[in-house]
């Protein structure tokens, strides 16, 4: 009987795999974030926190990765933990040599209580999930699937900047075929009720439309918009996104999108109101003009990076079973 890999947190993360976003609910994302606010707490006394003391987490990064990598070994390091590192596996494992995703992930497995994964491919993290014996795996992104733990720290931010995660009215705009991050948000703001989001993008980078009757069924309002003319005046975020270079096979067709929606001054002056918070899961490319990163209402390389390892410290916490 194949293994299940997706399994709903109902509030107990012990031992599961963190996949995909549907596994969660409105409770399970709450005990999250006090743990993560907790961590927060102990980040800021810099004290030595001893938590996942004798634990190994093996870090399998298929894909470049900064903040998800740095976060999640920072996190780690944090708790007293440790980390094997397995950056690039193509060059410097035995992948280079022809092994397949089942061996390594058994083989990591035997060394580790933990393994976090990135993989070009979409679906790659329930292969491991499904070849792991022992341990648990969490999706560190695969292909153009899912993120979820980077729509974790994102929920967290919009919900410690508004207070709640429902009534909101959200723009997604950039690359929202192939953007990850964006699918596992989207699946997140789902959960919670009246939440309107708009999405900007061209025609070639839309979200799919099986997505988009997916989440509409699961009661969010979606308004898809091809103009900045079109953004709403009370968006509560902006969740911009980078076009994704490495996902195109036709390098032609990035040039032409690449800089389709642009965030300047003059775009904030026009449609932002003064308490809506600007959102990007970086890397930023040219997408966001440098200028705007003084603006205080921009969170990406503030409290949306900082969020990150907080919430990362709570995941592997809980799904470790060191805290509870
Ligand atoms: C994103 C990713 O890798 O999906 N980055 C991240 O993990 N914060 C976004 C991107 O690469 O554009």
């Amino acid at each position: 009987m194949p293994k299940e890999t997706t399994v709903r947190i109902k509030e107990d993360f012990k031992e599961k795999n963190i996949l995909s976003l549907t596994q969660f609910d409105i409770p399970s994302l709450l005990k999250l974030f006090s743990v993560a606010d907790h961590m927060q707490l102990l980040s800021l006394n810099s004290s030595p926190v001893d938590i996942l003391k004798g634990t190994i987490t093996t870090l399998l990064f298929y894909e470049p990765s900064s903040r998800t990598f740095g976060s999640f070994a920072a996190a780690i390091k944090r708790l007293g933990g440790a980390t094997v590192d397995i950056v690039n596996p193509q060059l410097n494992s035995s992948v280079a040599k022809g092994e397949t995703l089942v061996d390594t992930i058994r083989t990591f497995e035997a060394y580790s209580d933990l393994i976090i994964m990135r993989h070009p491919e979409k679906g790659a993290a329930q292969q491991a999930a499904k070849a792991a014996f022992f341990i648990p795996i969490i999706n560190a992104g695969d292909g153009i699937g899912e993120h979820p733990t980077q729509a974790l720290l994102d929920l967290y931010t919009i919900y410690k900047k508004f207070g709640r995660l429902d009534n909101l009215t959200g723009l997604f705009a950039g690359d929202l075929l192939n953007g990850r991050t964006v699918h596992s948000l989207l699946k997140g703001l789902s959960l919670f009720k009246n939440n309107t989001i708009y999405l900007l993008s061209p025609q070639l980078l839309s979200l799919p439309s099986l997505e988009i009757t997916r989440l509409k069924k699961c009661g969010l309002t979606i308004k898809e918009i091809r103009s900045e003319k079109e953004i709403p005046p009370q968006a509560n975020f902006w969740y911009w996104t980078r076009v994704q270079k490495e996902r195109f096979k036709d390098l032609e067709e990035y040039e032409k999108v690449k800089k389709s929606f642009v965030v300047t001054q003059t775009l904030l002056k026009k449609y932002a109101g003064k308490e809506m918070i600007l959102m990007h899961p970086l890397p930023r490319l040219d997408e966001i003009e440098s200028s705007i990163d003084a603006d205080l209402r921009s969170v990406y390389l503030r409290s949306q990076v900082r969020n990150g390892m907080y919430i990362r410290m709570a995941l592997v916490s809980l799904v470790l079973n060191k805290i509870t």
